[in-house]
């Protein structure tokens, strides 16, 4: 959730720990703070509530200037967002300065301990526990990096701790502890950054040959940075050899290319996003689906018996759509679960269980923890991931990435509609592969899949009409969006993004269960949203309609182009092409999106960083 970033080398550390904060902003904005070693050898440390560029504008005089440091945008967990709660927190003699992204789970007894030996305590947060834990191993004699191991022994949880040392001898150590909080360590040109993701780093390194060498911290693995290189170790201090590879500027670039917000971009992105996603893993002229990265033979394809999708948030959504793919397509009986409860259940898992993962971050901390406990017991494991490298993608048997490039709103878009595509393959493919799909239906599938970037594309073009729809909507103060079938989910998703941009209480309910309770809350202040493209269950939403408008309610329909029918019976109506029923979850995902999109922009939301929201969800 929370952003770290770290610099040693040849520049000035201030401007680029900045930098990187601003870049790292989508985990968290609740407050930020920079730590800068300054010529003297002294920590400097400037705190900001709210977002990075506080930091610029508190009036505190000059900047901190120094060749190392420490900063870090926080999503609070321990303790109210406050100037004193915010990171680097220090230690009783100011000598050493901390980071942290992820929960300490016994800080209360540790704190308790501290504090009875005199330490004094200057915040909240769980963090600053990691402090007086580093500063009580260097008064009992050990060196930095001894008492940053002892600590990593110490504490529970899973998180990411960075520190930083006064003095002379540059140094950076930092950790990663259980499958939150990822690390990367990047160096060029004698510059060496460390941070909670990629995209936020290389951009960083303002170097001539703009690559740089990366390596990925693994849990209990420990990134020791001088101005002398890296040296990677285990928590009793062993050396580990780490597999580290180049990578460009280029391949992590980011701007808003015009758009007003990032999420606006990513929507238009959508046609780009499925193409890409599609791309390689269809056999055009053969018209079937084909997935190289599928890590499983053709024998254990054959011997599954069951699939489980998981996912949070809207991956939870893509997972519960790929849930009636998979059973429709792919001939399998298929479950879908948040990673958040799956976890904490024990289910029957087996080498014939197929458990497919769905994550834009790939570093969710539910979802992370839900995939280990799957491998653990013998489960096959596949993750449809959009971020290179990310835990899911390391923990998986194999991975279908995305490829939709980098996603920095808060509020998933692209990813979704990729993960969608992305289902609508693999259940084609378990289905070609296990003698489910004749060739005729599978053909007829991969053909559809084919038009999707275009009818997408053509939903996009009309932007005044969803910003006309927004202005009749943007007033009420209560939503319901109902779809059934493998449009519940869809349901759930449009109230999901309406929630988190624009602060308006909205539900997603399957349309059918409407009847067994949310119906009482229908009358003219509550505004629907029905999804009811003409599919095998039309007629089914048809009346879930007519018994709202029975009862004064005002309904926005999501209808297929050319049904006037019940376009007469609605208030308003936003179209989606006739398409065949495998793309209806993608199509009629877009209206939804950009109806929450102009919403929030009417009642004048931060669109791309939401209150309270972060976009990866690191802690449980
Ligand atoms: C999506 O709009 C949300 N911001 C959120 O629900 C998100 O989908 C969820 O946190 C899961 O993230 P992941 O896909 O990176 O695992």
């Amino acid at each position: 959730m929370c952003g770290i970033v770290g610099y040693i080398g040849g520049q000035e550390a201030w401007p680029i720990i900045y930098e990187g904060l601003r870049l790292l902003e989508y985990r968290g904005y609740d407050s930020a703070g920079i730590a800068v070693v300054d010529p003297h050898g002294n920590i400097q440390l400037r705190k900001t509530v709210g977002k990075v560029n506080g930091l610029d504008e508190d009036g505190a005089g000059p900047k901190p200037q120094g060749t190392v440091g420490l900063g870090h945008t926080r999503w609070a967990t321990h303790g109210r967002p406050t100037h004193e709660n915010a990171h680097p927190h220090t230690d009783c003699q100011k000598r050493i300065a901390v980071v942290h992204n992820g929960i300490v789970e016994n800080y209360r007894e540790l704190k308790r301990r501290l504090t009875d030996d005199g330490h004094v305590f200057e915040s909240e947060t769980d963090t600053e526990v990691l402090t007086h834990l580093v500063e009580e191993g260097m008064d009992q004699g050990l060196t930095f990096q001894e008492a940053f191991r002892r600590m990593g022994r110490m504490v529970k949880g899973s998180q990411a701790i960075s520190a930083i040392l006064q003095g002379d001898a540059a140094q950076i150590c930092a950790l990663r502890l259980g499958h939150a909080g990822g690390i990367v360590v990047a160096q060029s040109e004698g510059q060496t950054i460390i941070g909670s993701d990629l995209p936020a780093l290389l951009p960083l390194l303002h170097t001539e040959s703009n690559i740089g060498q990366v390596g990925f911290l693994e849990t209990n693995e420990m990134a020791v940075v001088t101005r002398n290189g890296v040296d990677y170790q285990d928590l009793d201090g062993n050396p580990i050899v780490k597999q580290t590879r180049m990578v460009s500027q280029a391949d992590v670039q980011v701007d808003k290319a015009g758009y007003q917000h990032f999420m606006l971009k990513e929507i238009m992105e959508q046609p780009q996003a499925v193409a890409s996603a599609m791309r390689e893993r269809i056999d055009f002229e053969a018209r079937r689906v084909d997935l190289p990265d599928f890590p499983f033979t053709k024998q254990e394809i054959a011997d599954l018996d069951r699939v489980i999708l998981i996912g949070c948030g809207t991956s939870l959504h893509a997972a519960q759509v790929g849930r009636h793919l998979v059973e429709r397509y792919g001939g399998l009986p298929a479950e879908a679960e948040s990673a958040s409860e799956f976890r904490y259940r024990n289910p029957y898992i087996s080498p014939r269980t197929l458990v497919v993962s769905i994550g834009q971050s790939g570093e969710t901390a539910d979802t992370v923890a839900a995939m280990q406990m799957a491998k653990d017991k013998g489960g096959k494991l596949l993750t449809i991931c959009n971020a290179e490298g990310s835990q899911a993608t390391r923990i998986a048997d194999g991975t279908l990435y995305m490829r939709a490039g980098i996603e920095i709103g808060v509020a998933s878009t692209k990813t979704f509609l990729a993960s969608l595509t992305i289902l609508n393959l693999l259940a084609i493919f378990l289905g070609q592969s296990r003698g489910i799909l004749d060739q005729e239906k599978s053909q007829e599938l991969v053909d559809g899949l084919a038009q999707a970037p275009r009818l997408i594309g053509d939903l996009l073009a009309d932007q005044a009409n969803y910003r006309r729809i927004a202005q009749l909507y943007a007033d009420f103060d209560y939503f319901l969006f109902l779809g059934r079938g493998v449009n519940a989910p869809i349901a759930s998703e449009g109230a999901l993004k309406l929630k988190e941009i624009s602060y308006i209480h909205a539900e997603g309910y399957p349309a059918g269960e409407m009847k067994h309770g949310p119906i009482a809350l229908i009358d003219n202040a509550m505004a629907t949203v029905a999804l009811a493209p003409k599919d095998f269950l039309y007629d089914k939403v048809v009346n879930n309609v007519k018994e709202v408008k029975a009862r004064d309610g005002r309904v926005l329909a999501v209808l297929t182009e050319g049904d006037t029918e019940l376009a007469a019976e609605v208030d308003h109506v936003l179209y989606i092409p006739e398409a065949p029923e495998h793309l209806i979850p993608l199509l009629a995902t877009v209206p939804l999106q950009l109806l929450a999109y102009n919403i929030a922009l009417l009642r004048e939301r931060d669109v791309d960083q939401p209150r309270n929201l972060a976009k990866s969800v690191t802690v449980e």
